[in-house]
C-alpha cells in the first residue's frame, strides 16, 4: 500500500506492506540510524520516535497507523533548539542518559517538557518505557521540571523580540 507522512520534515509516500512497523521503516526507508531496533517488541523502549509529538514505540506501530501522521526521530531532533533546552537541563542537573538510551530517553523528557508536565508519578510512568537503568528516578523529575523552566524563559525571550 501507498502511505503518505512526514519523517523528520520530510514528506514521503512509502509502498510498503501496511503491517511493517515503523522502526524498520526508519532503517530501511529512510536511513535513519538513530533509532535502534532491538527487542523488537515492546521490551526496550530505545526505538522511541515522537508521533505528532506523541512519544511511542516506533517497533510497535505499524505502517498503516503513520498515514498522515508527523513522526520525529532523535537524527533530526538532536539539532533542534528543544534539544538545546534538554541538554542544558541535564548540564544543570548534572545528570545524563547513557550513550544507549540518550536518544530515547531525551524524545520522552522533550514530550513531557512541551506538555508541561511536573508530577513524578506521570513522568516516571513516560519514562519508565525505557528498560535502561543508568539515570535516578529523582534526577529524571529534576531534569523535567528544569527542562520546563529553561524553555519557558526561551520562550519568554523570544516573545519580547517578537
Ligand atoms: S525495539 Fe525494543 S521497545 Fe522497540
Amino acid at each position: 500500500m501507498k502511505i503518505d507522512c512526514t519523517i523528520d520534515g520530510k514528506t514521503l509516500t512509502l509502498s510498503l506492506n501496511s503491517d511493517k512497523p515503523l522502526s524498520l521503516i526508519l532503517r530501511d526507508n529512510t536511513g535513519d540510524n538513530d533509532t535502534v531496533n532491538h527487542c523488537n517488541g515492546a521490551m526496550c523502549g530505545l526505538c522511541t520516535v515522537l508521533v505528532d509529538g506523541k512519544v511511542m514505540l516506533s517497533c510497535m506501530v505499524p505502517a498503516f497507523e503513520i498515514r498522515g501522521k508527523n513522526v520525529t526521530t532523535f537524527e533530526s531532533f538532536r539539532k533542534s533548539k528543544n534539544m538545546k533546552d534538554i541538554e542544558k537541563a541535564y548540564e544543570s542537573v548534572g545528570s545524563y542518559p547513557c550513550p544507549e538510551c540518550y536518544a530515547s530517553r531525551s524524545l520522552i523528557f522533550e514530550s513531557l517538557i512541551d506538555e508541561g508536565i511536573t508530577n513524578p508519578e506521570e513522568i516516571l510512568k513516560e519514562l519508565s518505557i525505557v528498560k535502561c537503568p543508568c539515570m535516578d528516578p529523582e534526577d529524571e523529575i529534576m531534569i523535567v521540571r528544569r527542562g520546563i523552566e529553561i524553555r519557558r524563559k526561551r520562550n519568554v525571550r523570544r516573545s519580547q523580540f517578537a
